[in-house]
């Protein structure tokens, strides 16, 4: 039975050679003890060790844990990862801000794309998608592009109070890869109009965060260069290095040779040991 579970695990890292892909720009959600407690140990064990990974392998390895709660880890919601895990690191906006976003595609297939406000209490977007990609992102074909990985998005000037509160809203990159039915979704927490929302009990939640850059921009490009709300600026940047992402080497911790136990313990080693390799694939 063990023995099963750790399998299961071990086909659950070999699906992700296929795909894989997170955001790097703004910093994203990480899993972290919330998610543990949610989403159990090994689901997020393996998303610590390797945040490029999709859903499907994480249900995969849920299948065989008992303590996979699916309704609080809520997987299909930034694959799981909670704001209780990431409160330190909520971007703040303002309405009709342009935001630079860079993905990092660590290994490509042929799918579909969007990057959209996420409702996270009901897991729904609010509006459309500020960016999508109807078809060939990130294509095993021709080749990732560079306005699939580096863009930017404009924050809608009517979003009202809904994103006023860190947690309640998400940025959620959302790629499937149709043909081998994987699905990736990366989350950036931020709340916009804390100052436009009367009611808002705690005003200062959001403006401690604020990074500097971020409240930079914010007097400096907000609204006047992209005025329409609706307009998405998909602005591919002039070329440099792009395609060769540099690969999140697991923690050294993550791979640690078993002093002699339990077949478990070694087959968890194992994996973790071809994880390592699949990575520099
Ligand atoms: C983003 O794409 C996925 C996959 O096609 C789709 O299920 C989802 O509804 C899209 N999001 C929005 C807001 O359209
Ligand atoms: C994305 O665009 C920015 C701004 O032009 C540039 O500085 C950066 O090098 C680009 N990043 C990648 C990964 O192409």
């Amino acid at each position: 039975m063990k023995q099963t579970t750790s399998i299961l695990a071990l086909a659950g890292l070999i699906s992700l050679v296929n795909a894989h892909g997170y955001i790097s720009t703004p910093q994203p959600r990480l899993p972290g003890p919330a998610m543990a407690a949610a989403c159990g140990q090994q689901v997020t064990n393996n998303q610590e060790a390797d945040r490029a990974g999709n859903v499907q392998g994480q249900l995969q390895i849920a299948a065989g844990q008992s303590d996979y709660d699916a309704n609080a880890c809520d997987i299909w919601l930034c694959k799981g990862y909670k704001f209780a895990d990431n409160s330190d690191n909520v971007q703040s906006y303002a309405p009709g801000q342009v935001v630079d976003f860079v993905i990092n595609i660590v290994a490509p297939h042929t799918g579909v794309a969007n990057v959209s406000i996420v409702n996270t209490a009901t897991n729904s977007a609010i509006g459309s998608p500020l960016i999508e990609w109807a078809e060939g992102y990130a294509s095993t074909e021709t080749g990732v592009t560079e306005d699939e990985t580096n863009f930017s998005v404009t924050i809608p000037e009517d979003l009202g109070s809904q994103c006023s509160k860190a947690g309640a809203c998400v940025i959620q990159w959302y790629w499937f890869a149709e043909s081998i039915d994987q699905t990736y979704e990366s989350c950036v927490d931020f709340t916009v109009g804390g100052s436009g929302s009367g009611g808002s009990p705690e005003p200062s939640e959001s403006s401690s965060t604020v990074p500097s850059s971020t409240a930079t921009a914010t007097s400096t490009s907000a609204p006047t260069t992209t005025s329409a709300p609706t307009t998405l600026t998909t602005s591919a940047r002039p070329t440099e290095s792009t395609t060769v992402p540099s690969t999140p080497i697991p923690t050294e911790t993550e791979i640690t040779v078993p002093t002699g136990g339990t077949p478990e313990e070694q087959l968890s080693w194992v994996s973790s040991l071809l994880q390592a390799l699949l990575q520099y694939e």
